[in-house]
């Protein structure tokens, strides 16, 4: 009888591997360990033997049962196994090329920083950058922008709590933390760091209590330049600045500066400018952004000799020249996130 355990067991060896789903599994399982399976009716032959003859039989029956279900775990564990590599579908083949580019692109606001940025660059401008958060002695007081200036007021600007604490954010004094109403800011923590001659752009976000009409927004993105040197003048910042705008708007470009006021410049102007290619706006005089040279008072500040360094600087809102360049008259529509918006742009530079 203990023989016929052996069988049994090498039977249930022999079949169990060549098992591969659970039908066939529960199958064996049932020839063998079910209620007439073979295993069970062998277990019942004890019934036949003698007392002593009954427990050397019993421990035989004990391992072989041991062994088969031992069988039984490790084929149900393999079938699971593959059951799980199924259910992951094809391999994935690493190699193949990724998806085709059109499926996505870039904000037509990102484009039009790249875009003034790769052309700065190529006339040996660099990018600076500094935080959204600044303090109104970066932003306003070291800009040569009075207390009594409109743009100090809650009015115009968006102020932090009192206490508020700003770990990256150096101060000069205990001043309040703002968010920064211009990139202009930069041009000052890049002075205190850097030694002229230099020449950067600050393209960054900017942030006003501005709602007045479709082409204002309290959030927005300006480009800051700046340029200091020896015996600069307002010649090359009108070089400087024709030179960017045809290359942005194309060679039929008129330009003009107008007169005006910034407290960190003088003089200061506005730039305009007029084109045959810009849809309804063509040959309109188009206000563009705000520029002059840089103030004696601010080079005193940040400890540069107005004798010996002077410069120029420029700020331009890159939602304007989006709008300009693309006709585009509701600033809103950069913001809201419209696929039917953005696809119109995914490829545009
Ligand atoms: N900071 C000004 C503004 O936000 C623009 C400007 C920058 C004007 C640099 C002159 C020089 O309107």
């Amino acid at each position: 009888m203990e023989n016929d355990l052996q069988a049994i067991v090498a039977q249930a060896e022999t079949i169990l591997k060549t098992v591969s789903s659970r039908a066939d599994w529960e199958q064996a399982k049932a020839t063998i360990l079910g209620p007439n399976g073979s295993l069970t009716q062998a277990a019942k032959g004890i019934g036949q033997l003698t007392k002593e003859e009954r427990p050397a039989f019993g421990q035989a029956l004990n391992q072989a049962k041991k062994k088969v279900e031992g069988f039984f775990k490790t084929s149900n564990e393999s079938i699971e196994a593959q059951a799980d590599l199924a259910s992951l579908g094809e391999k994935a083949d690493p190699s193949l090329p990724s998806v085709p580019s059109h499926l996505g692109g870039t904000h037509p606001l990102t484009n039009v920083r790249r875009r003034v940025v790769s052309i700065f660059r190529k006339i040996g401008f660099t990018v600076a950058e500094a935080t959204e958060v600044e303090t109104e002695w970066f932003c306003f007081d070291a800009l040569n922008t009075p207390d009594d200036h409109p743009a100090r007021d809650e009015q115009d600007t968006l102020f932090f709590p009192p206490n508020s604490t700003w770990a990256n954010i150096t101060q000069k004094a205990k001043e309040a933390h703002v968010l920064r109403t211009h990139t202009s800011s930069v041009q000052i923590r890049t002075l205190f760091k850097e030694k002229p001659p230099l020449r950067i752009i600050a393209p960054g976000r900017c942030f006003r209590r501005d709602t007045v009409d479709a082409t204002h927004s309290a959030n927005f993105h300006q480009t800051e330049g700046l340029y200091v040197d020896k015996n600069v003048t307002v010649k090359d910042l009108k070089a400087v600045l024709d030179y960017f705008l045809k290359e942005l708007f194309g060679d039929k470009l008129e330009t003009r500066l107008r007169p005006s006021f910034f407290p960190f410049t003088e003089p200061s102007f506005e730039v305009d400018l007029k084109a045959p290619n810009l849809g309804k706006l063509s040959n309109k005089w188009i206000e563009i952004m705000g520029c002059g040279m840089v103030d004696p008072e601010v080079l005193k500040l940040v400890n540069l000799d107005p004798e010996e360094w002077s410069g120029f600087a420029f700020g331009l809102g890159i939602e304007r020249v989006a709008m300009i360049l693309h006709g585009i008259d509701d600033i809103r529509h950069f913001y809201q996130n419209d696929q039917r918006f953005l696809s119109q742009f995914s490829n545009a530079t």
